[in-house]
């Protein structure tokens, strides 16, 4: 694994455990959002990419109960371990593999619906990443696509670039994501061979009046910066990001959420002569 996916993948493995309490119902609401509009078979093959905690594969397997093939794939060891045990607990029959999602280990047309939640932005090649989900997809498949966009929490990211440079030195720093937009999210879904079935782009701004909740709220969302730090240099940069915050923005320190959710459709198989 190269530096920057390993960096990422520890990062979600040290917030792995605090996933769910601090920032599990914001994804279930977004997927909640998602599932009325996904049109499968019954017994669906459902694969949920960087699945983090289980927390869409499990939802879609209550959605669509009973399904035919339950899987989901992450890159980070933390995460994993703590969806494999949710599904234990459960008592659902889902596989939960460690593996890198822009190489699916799955063969050409095997799940009748692919998730994809909060995960696209991690990817470095997005067109290639775009293609597997696809590929994976049967023909009349399902992507059920909820992806962070441009502009979306760019004041955060400067902020933290800013407190990780002034203490730890400008080469300790990690790089911003730079989010897509909804129409290169649009133009890669298309580009993959999927059509369109709805989409709609979801912005919010937020005033933040309590620096440290949020700040490590964020520690646990977006995490690549943690990766190599001792847990000590982390609550440091914390303390010192939320200080900043507090000091900089009296009134509140201004966020933007912005968020694609998509569905789109693998075209069917043409039958001869229709
Ligand atoms: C913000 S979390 C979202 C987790 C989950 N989809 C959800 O909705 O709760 C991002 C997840 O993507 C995973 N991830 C990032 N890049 C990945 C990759 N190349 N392959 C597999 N998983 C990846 C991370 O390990 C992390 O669990």
């Amino acid at each position: 694994m190269d530096g920057a996916k390993d960096r990422l993948a520890r990062g979600y493995t040290r917030t792995s455990a605090l996933y769910d309490d601090l920032v599990g119902p914001g994804y279930l609401a977004a997927i909640r959002r998602l599932l009325p509009f996904v049109r499968v078979g019954p017994l669906p093959a459902i694969l949920d990419v960087g699945c983090g905690t289980g927390i869409n594969l499990f939802e879609a397997a209550r959605w669509f109960a009973p399904a035919g093939l339950l899987v989901g794939i992450d890159i980070s060891p933390g995460m994993v371990a703590v969806a494999t045990a949710k599904a234990r607990q459960l008592g659902i029959p889902a596989r939960i593999l460690l593996g890198d999602a822009e190489r699916l280990p799955f063969p050409d047309d095997t799940f009748d619906l692919v998730i994809c939640n909060s995960v696209f932005h991690w990817f470095q090649d997005r067109p290639g990443a775009m293609r597997e989900m696809a590929r994976v997809l049967k023909p009349g498949g399902c992507l059920a696509l909820i992806a962070a966009t441009a502009p979306g929490f760019r004041e955060w990211f400067l902020l933290m670039d800013a407190v990780v440079r002034a203490t730890l030195g400008p080469d300790r720093a990690a790089p911003i994501p730079e989010l897509p937009t909804p129409e290169e999210l649009a133009a890669l879904m298309q580009g993959a061979g999927l059509t369109i079935a709805g989409m709609q782009n979801l912005i919010q701004r937020h005033l933040v009046t309590n620096p440290l909740t949020f700040v490590q709220l964020m520690s646990v969302m977006a995490p690549t910066w943690s990766g190599d730090l001792s847990d000590r240099e982390v609550a440091a940069l914390q303390a010192a990001a939320a200080r900043l915050m507090a000091a900089g923005w009296p009134g509140g320190f201004p966020v933007t959420w912005s968020a694609l959710e998509a569905i789109a459709v693998k075209a069917p198989r043409s039958h001869p002569g229709a």
